[in-house]
């Protein structure tokens, strides 16, 4: 039996902090704007920033104790597939600019159809101005989501002074641009140093944030009860900076037998499900490192009906420990804990 070789070092950070949204303007479809923004910070071991993972005004860091730490790896066979994807359906082809109606979700490409979203299969449509509309129109940035793995590629480099971000494909005369042009297909794939196990008897309805963009929490990665998918650690150095910060994934986490259509929407006060889920995932990745972190969701301090913790892959070397077990926090409290993959992957195992 192998077991990785883990070393401690590199301090990750979690934060929550309080932020005050601008109110945002609506078109016509209404919905609650989050009052609580849980933001996650990761500081190198000098305290500097190396990433935050959400907009909003990030405070209070705090470094582990280095005593902390170690993690070995259990074998990979008892993890359940470890099989990377089912990315066959790719990302492939070029988007043609002024081609596809607005009215129309482009298809392929990786892209996801939120149907149930009630956006005409888009994550959000916004314009500069911070108004929201319930279709793909004229002036307005129509946001989508990527299959698990993956992220979206567009947003403008120009971007609201006040501290909102627009993302997504900009409908113009009827038809549907990119936003950043650098970028040829709509989805690109994250790297690859994570997966979602599922060992619960029924599926969980993990919901990225569609950011940049409205941050509905929408964009969905469905573990199948003794399954696996792809966590899609966002590659931070090429993607979308906030502020002139890097950005890691976000994703709220319902409870196991929650469905997608029930779990990846913006849901109500105590419904338990989107921003009112039990707990919150971040992953990213930069300077070679991978950010993986388990967080408390300050909407909802209702334990999940499971156990949620960070497992190194067999031969993988991970700083740090992090769990979520009978409703405490592995380590010293209640902020959510993250560990530091420096090579090989871990996972986000359910159990
Ligand atoms: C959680 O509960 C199980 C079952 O009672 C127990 O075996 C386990 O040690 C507990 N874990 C923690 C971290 O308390």
């Amino acid at each position: 039996m192998k077991y990785s070789q883990v070393l401690f070092s590199a301090a990750a950070i979690l934060a929550t902090a309080q932020a005050a949204p601008a109110a945002a303007k609506h078109a016509g479809h209404q919905h609650a704007r989050r009052d609580v923004v849980t933001v996650v910070q990761y500081v190198d071991s000098n305290g500097n920033p190396v990433s935050t993972n959400a907009p909003g005004v990030t405070t209070t860091v705090q470094p582990p104790a280095s005593s902390e730490a170690t993690q070995s790896s259990t074998p990979a066979s008892s993890q359940g597939s470890s099989a990377p994807s089912s990315s066959s359906s790719s990302s492939g082809g070029d988007f043609q600019d002024g081609t596809i109606q607005c009215s129309q979700l482009p298809s392929g490409q990786g892209l996801v159809d939120l149907s149930w979203v009630g956006y005409g299969g888009w994550a959000s449509v916004m314009d500069m101005n911070g108004n929201t509309a319930s279709s793909c129109q004229d002036g307005y940035y129509c946001s989508y989501a990527c299959q698990p793995g993956f992220s979206k590629t567009q947003w403008p480099s120009e971007q609201p002074s006040d501290g909102r971000s627009v993302g997504g494909l900009y409908c113009k005369d009827g038809y549907l641009y990119r936003s950043n042009t650098n970028a040829n297909s709509l989805c690109e794939a994250d790297a690859s140093t994570s997966q979602a196990v599922n060992n619960k008897d029924q599926q969980i309805a993990m919901c990225r944030t569609d950011y940049p963009g409205s941050e509905n929490m929408v964009v969905p990665t469905v573990v199948e009860a003794g399954s696996s998918q792809p966590v899609s650690v966002v590659n931070e150095d090429g993607y979308f900076q906030w502020k002139g910060m890097k950005t890691s994934a976000q994703f709220y986490v319902n409870n196991a037998g929650v469905s997608m259509e029930d779990g990846c929407v913006w849901g109500t006060e105590g419904s338990g499900v989107g921003n009112w889920a039990p707990v919150v995932l971040g992953a990213g990745t930069t300077g070679g490192n991978t950010y993986l972190s388990i967080i408390p969701n300050p909407n909802n301090k209702t334990p999940p009906n499971f156990n949620v913790k960070i497992e190194a892959t067999d031969g993988s070397s991970v700083n740090g420990e992090c769990s979520y077990e009978n409703g405490s926090y592995s380590g010293s409290g209640s902020d959510g804990c993250t560990v530091t993959v420096t090579s090989g992957s871990a996972n986000f195992v359910f159990y």
